[in-house]
């Protein structure tokens, strides 16, 4: 099989096969991920949740998913890696600059930062300057302090008009690929059609062009806050390999998410 690439992903939209994907932060998993053919990883900042024991994402610093990102590389050679751009590393386009020149080398493929309009010359000039970008609309979890927690977004219609507004100005602006966090799938198959890039979907529902999920939740391991569009596949007597093929290929098929996964 090809190797994961910008141009791969773009094609698989068009061809309108759906693109599987999971976070990783360590060696091990990450080198499963890739045996069992994940399209990419996602070293999320969801680790200060999941491997640091935070209440949010907001602690965690570039020098974290720097470790973390170099770790997943190495157990994965030839995976397509998106690190996500920490909390405040981004505040201004040179703050981006420096912060994804870390991640680059540290093994990343592609940045991830949150945030619409605001962002747009930053993008710009990440791409100009050779770091791929994946964009991130929908629930914004470095933002929780300012929303109050964590819930669905674009439930009413102007921000939903607002987020679709976004999206567009994003992909112009040189975004690569769209994660879409706790939208309705109504807006969630909105953008997707309307943009030309895949869009990524982690409780955004079927139609997005691909999907997400943090590799704890989906191995059944959030024990005390189970968010709706999880699911555990780690289970029928599966082991972490069984269950990962068996998340990628229910993807695949459209079997996961099913309506129950699903914002309205
Ligand atoms: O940090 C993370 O795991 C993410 C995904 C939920 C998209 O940003
Ligand atoms: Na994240």
């Amino acid at each position: 099989m090809a190797r994961m690439s910008v141009s791969r992903l773009q094609k698989m939209k068009q061809e309108g096969q759906k693109i599987a994907s999971l976070t990783a932060y360590d060696a091990s998993f990450a080198r499963a991920f890739a045996a069992a053919g994940i399209d990419f990883m996602l070293v999320g900042d969801s680790l200060g949740n999941v491997v640091q024991g935070q209440d949010s994402t907001v602690p965690v610093t570039v020098a974290d998913i720097v470790y973390h990102t170099a770790a997943v590389r190495r157990g994965a050679p030839e995976a397509f890696i998106i690190a996500d751009m920490p909390f405040m590393s981004y505040a201004t386009p040179h703050d981006a600059y420096l912060a994804a020149a870390e991640l680059m080398r540290a093994g990343a493929n592609m940045v991830k930062l949150e945030g619409g309009d605001w962002l747009l010359e930053t993008i710009a000039g990440l791409k100009e300057r050779g770091v791929p970008v994946c964009a991130h609309l929908g629930l914004l979890p470095q933002s929780v302090n300012v929303l109050g927690g964590f819930k669905v977004q674009g439930r009413e219609q102007a921000q939903a008009e607002q987020t679709v507004r976004h999206a567009l100005a994003l992909q112009e602006a040189g975004a690569q690929l769209m994660v879409l966090e706790c939208v309705p799938s109504e807006l969630g198959q909105r953008i997707t059609e309307k943009l030309s890039i895949p869009t990524i979907g982690i409780g955004a529902g079927a139609q997005t062009d691909g999907q997400i999920l943090v590799m704890h939740d989906m191995l059944g391991m959030n024990s005390n806050y189970l968010p709706k569009f999880v699911k555990n596949f780690l289970t029928d007597g599966r082991d972490i390999d069984a269950a990962v093929c068996a998340y990628i290929s229910e993807v695949r098929s459209g079997d996961f998410p099913q309506p129950e996964h699903r914002f309205d």
